[in-house]
């Protein structure tokens, strides 16, 4: 079967404190309390509704500045080399990032958001509320390569180094 390529029309920009790589948060965890907003097309605005009853979201997203993917990468924090597909770097074959944010308010088509670690710009291409229930994995987890980088990963602020490969 041919590769498929598949179009999506991003539903919103998403606006954030960080012009570029340098110093951007690694993860929404080491954005604690940064504040950043969506605003959501006009064309997709009735479909916020009832979306104020909720105190997080998962932002699907493109990483429109992306650098060229490798299949192997050595993130800064570890400096060995690990595959693309056991990290969380976002030049990937398709560029898509991923984070829990917490939605502080809802103002018309403009969210107010926390915890943001993505570029200033970055369109957004879905989201949807965070459920404990359905989104908590079962049994113990393992964080592979990254168990004892996480939480310094999460305090950590990236540069461009982070995008470093072999
Ligand atoms: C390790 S990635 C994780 C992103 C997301 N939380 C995930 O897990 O998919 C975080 C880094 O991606 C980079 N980044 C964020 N938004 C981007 C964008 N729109 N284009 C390119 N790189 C981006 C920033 O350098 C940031 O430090």
């Amino acid at each position: 079967m041919e590769p498929q390529t598949i179009c999506y029309r991003p539903i919103g920009v998403l606006h954030t404190p960080f012009a570029d790589s340098e110093g951007a948060p690694i993860q929404p965890a080491g954005a604690r309390g940064v504040e950043g907003e969506a605003v959501i097309d006009p064309a997709y605005a009735e479909g916020l509704k009832d979306l104020e009853g909720f105190s997080h979201l998962i932002l699907i997203y493109h990483c429109h500045r992306s650098g060229p993917c490798r299949l192997v990468v050595t993130p800064f924090l570890d400096g060995r080399p690990h595959g693309l597909f056991a990290t969380r770097a976002p030049a990937r074959p398709n560029p898509i990032g991923l984070s829990v944010v917490r939605l502080v308010g809802v103002e018309g088509r403009r969210l107010h958001l926390k915890d943001v670690d993505m570029l200033d710009g970055t369109p957004l291409l879905d989201l949807k509320p965070y459920v404990p229930e359905f989104d908590q994995p079962f049994g113990p987890v393992r964080t592979g390569w990254l168990a004892e980088r996480a939480a310094e990963a999460a305090r950590r602020r990236g540069d461009r180094r982070f995008h470093r490969s072999e």
